[in-house]
């Protein structure tokens, strides 16, 4: 069967109507529209003549050849309609023309739960027990939410596939500011985050006079402002770090804030630097909280190693993208976590970034131009068309 674009357009826009939000979409893990759209992709690979499932971590496969392509459907609390989803659909429209292709959407990459929680359990990196205690920010179990997506079928032994390619948005604003289609990736940042428990003294905020006080919203403040300092003289320019949800306790105009919860998060191209980084931010938050008085507790959510990408992978890309879109792609790294970390523990992996408009992810307002979307679904069309024929089916 032929690539048909219109049809794989078609089908992005049903997948974006599926929890749609505005101009964006939120299928949080497990939520009813995640399992919705999971359960409709699955019907897609069936009928596309994929041999359909969904495993007991609820990543829904669609099995066919060796060469296994995918990304994920769910999305962030305020997500874009094309991350991950596109890399998907790109699989999908690619697998209906090639019996030499396998498709995944894999679950929780967004981290509702851990961070990229479905490829890292298939990947042996994480066990399904362990990940069943791992829980939201309002305290779900991953164990409890996925009794909302039973699975249908065993996760299949990765020794059937022989590569992965996961086509996906840039999620930065390289490719568009340069007018360029097309982004060939060469590694993957490694990330790690903690999570972080300053406890103070809750007290009426009226009476309590200040030098009494042991504020744990001010702790977070101090320690914010003391990571800047400490990180500044470790880190290049491409390293980053986001503390991304804080929770207080108990939240009041009228309360002297008694507990502050947040995540501290961060990435670098060097396993060195994250590690430098790390030993950093403990001690800077052990320093601040002792001189504020105030309890602290840490525990570690996530860590995923940088990942090199596979150059036979690559090439591939390369050329496919150079027939494609001449002079209008480029070699980049990504700053964007992708569940092609994970699966490079099991094979060799590549990435293909398409545009995006203004460089916005992680917000509604995510949008990539149709005629890049399809050269994106060319590029990777082409790329496993020549792995296959090599690969033999
Ligand atoms: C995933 O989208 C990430 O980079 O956090
Ligand atoms: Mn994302
Ligand atoms: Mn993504």
């Amino acid at each position: 069967m032929r690539l048909d674009p219109d049809r794989f357009l078609t089908d992005l826009n049903t997948l974006r109507g599926i929890g749609a939000t505005g101009n964006g979409v939120v299928r949080r893990a497990f939520d009813p529209a995640d399992v919705t759209a999971r359960l409709w992709l699955a019907a897609q690979f069936s009928e596309a003549g994929l041999d359909a499932r969904i495993d007991a971590a609820g990543n829904v496969w669609g099995l066919g050849g060796p060469l296994l392509l995918g990304s994920h459907t769910d999305t962030q609390p305020e997500g874009g309609w094309l991350d991950g989803a596109l890399g998907v659909i790109a699989a999908l429209e690619v697998a209906r023309g090639n019996p030499g292709v396998s498709v995944v959407s894999f679950q929780d990459e967004e981290g509702r739960f851990g961070a990229t929680t479905g490829s890292e359990i298939w990947s042996g990196a994480l066990t399904l027990e362990t990940a069943d205690k791992l829980t939201d920010l309002d305290g779900l179990p991953f164990g409890a939410a996925r009794r909302a997506l039973p699975a249908t079928g065993a996760a299949p032994d990765p020794a059937r596939f022989r590569a992965y390619l996961e086509h996906h948005i840039e999620q930065g604003p390289v490719l568009d500011a340069a007018g360029e289609a097309a982004g060939v990736v060469t590694a993957i940042v490694g990330l790690r985050q903690i999570e972080v428990t300053l406890t103070g003294r809750q007290n009426h905020a009226g009476t309590t006079p200040m030098h009494l006080r042991a504020d744990a919203f001010r702790g977070l403040a101090e320690a914010d402002r003391a990571l800047r300092d400490t990180l500044a003289g470790l880190v290049t320019p491409a390293s980053v770090w986001t503390i991304g949800h804080v929770a207080l306790h108990p939240n009041a105009p009228s309360a002297v804030p008694g507990r502050a919860r947040f995540t501290i998060q961060w990435r670098d191209a060097e396993t060195d630097r994250l590690d430098r980084m790390e030993g950093a931010i403990r001690e800077t938050l052990e320093r601040v909280a002792s001189r504020a008085g105030l309890g602290l507790d840490l525990s570690a959510t996530a860590a995923l190693p940088p990942v090199t990408m596979d150059a036979t992978l690559r090439a591939a890309l390369r050329d496919a993208a150079a027939a494609q879109v001449p002079g209008r792609w480029r070699d980049m790294p990504s700053g964007a976590l992708h569940d092609a970390t994970n699966v490079a523990r099991l094979m060799p992996v590549a990435m293909l970034f398409s545009p995006l408009i203004g460089g916005i992810s992680h917000d509604f307002g995510e949008d990539t131009a149709e005629a890049d979307l399809v050269a994106g679904l060319r590029i990777l069309a082409d790329a496993a068309a020549g792995l296959t024929s090599r690969q033999g089916r």
